[in-house]
């Protein structure tokens, strides 16, 4: 697949996961295949401008996180486009903006001019970094502020003018928040807006069937995955699989969840430091525990961790506790399997009630 002048493996992306798409996050994902390109948490451009540590530790990487993708977000185009040449001299492959939801004026004002204001303004801002860096400039939106104001295939028009050399949108307004179902045919309108650009959809890829139902409905040219990415971070490859062969491979053994789990706190350690690194693990380690099957126990002690010995002991004690769901091949009984992921686009109309997503007061207001 092709983006701008950067050529990628596959058409599957990682997206942004501010707090979780970090360096051993991506190399994790990167190792089990499949992965075209991932992309940083978002950055603030001042914050970089500014040399502020924190935010060059979001943009850290290594030979074997390429290619990657820097978020800046930022309103002031000289910031921005600054921000862009810092990325771009770093080695990013390509940068991408967070539009967060351009059209809050619209709201306020009720009116399409605000609209068009703010889409001028978006521009010369997104001209001002596409002349300034030769790697190719992306940028993520939502569908628009709510069902009533579904702008995005009109930003994406006036972006792709602009010289943007993708975009990425997630099937939803603003005012779905992250529940309600993706909008496949709100992508495809996307899709159907820009002339020659690459659209890649985003939402609620919970498994390659999603990921095969996405594109086929849709026309996008490649799916982004988020927090899919992090109850199944095997998920890119299984969709490429799909797509292949046409074959869905099962999902990840308990032993190599495990084993990924593991590896995953010792590239959290090698990169944060063990007391750091296993602090931020306490958060991340449930996730993996999702599909465990009973877990409570587990979720219990692990956010204690200190040290990679204290988390090692959490995870013996775990299996040990476990070993009372298994049967005797030493599989979990089929009563206590997590039951399948389904997408919201998937899900028949009187179907259970997705599991809990957890998603951070507030995320809204920027993605
Ligand atoms: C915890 C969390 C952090 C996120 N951080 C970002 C971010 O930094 N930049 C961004 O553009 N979107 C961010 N998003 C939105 C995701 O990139 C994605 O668009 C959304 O979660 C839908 O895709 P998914 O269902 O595959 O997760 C975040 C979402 C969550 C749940």
């Amino acid at each position: 697949m092709q983006i701008g002048s950067l050529t990628l493996k596959s058409n599957l992306f990682l997206s942004p996961l501010a707090g979780y798409t970090n360096l051993p996050f991506r190399r994790v994902v990167r190792e089990l295949g499949g992965v075209g390109l991932a992309t940083t948490d978002l950055v603030n451009a001042r914050s970089l401008l500014e040399q502020r540590p924190k935010a060059f530790k979001l943009i850290e990487t290594c030979p074997a996180d390429a290619p990657l993708a820097v978020q800046l977000f930022g309103s002031v185009p000289e910031e921005m486009r600054d921000a862009a040449l810092v990325v771009e001299a770093r080695g990013a492959a390509a940068v991408d903006i967070n539009m967060g939801c351009p059209v809050r004026k619209v709201c306020n004002v009720g009116g399409g001019s605000a609209m068009m204001t703010e889409l001028d303004k978006t521009a010369v801002l997104v001209r001002g970094m596409v002349n300034a860096v030769n790697i190719p400039v992306t940028a993520k939106m939502r569908l628009g502020w709510d069902d009533n104001n579904l702008t995005a295939p009109d930003l994406a028009r006036a972006l792709e003018a602009a010289g943007v050399a993708a975009i990425f949108v997630h099937g939803r307004t603003r005012e779905q928040g992250f529940g309600g179902t993706v909008n496949l045919a709100g992508i495809r309108k996307v899709v159907a807006a820009v002339k020659n650009i690459p659209v890649i959809g985003n939402g609620d890829i919970v498994t390659p069937q999603a990921a095969k139902m996405m594109v086929d409905e849709t026309g996008c040219a490649g799916v982004s995955i988020g927090r899919g990415a992090f109850y199944d971070p095997w998920i890119f490859q299984r969709i490429l699989h799909l797509l292949q062969t046409g074959a869905v491979q099962p999902e990840a053994s308990f032993s190599e969840r495990v084993r990924v789990m593991c590896r995953h706190l010792d590239l959290m350690i090698e990169i944060f430091g063990e007391e750091l690194g296993c602090r931020m693990f306490r958060k991340i380690a449930p996730w993996y525990a999702k599909r465990f099957g009973p877990c409570h126990e587990f979720n219990h002690q692990v956010v204690h961790i200190a040290t990679r010995s204290q988390f090692q002991a959490v995870l013996e004690n775990y299996r040990r506790w476990r070993e009372q769901f298994l049967d005797e091949q030493g599989e979990l009984q089929i009563r206590f399997q997590p039951r399948p992921l389904v997408a919201s686009f998937m899900r028949e109309p009187d179907a259970a009630p997705p599991q809990h997503i957890p998603v951070p007061k507030g995320a809204v207001e920027h993605w």
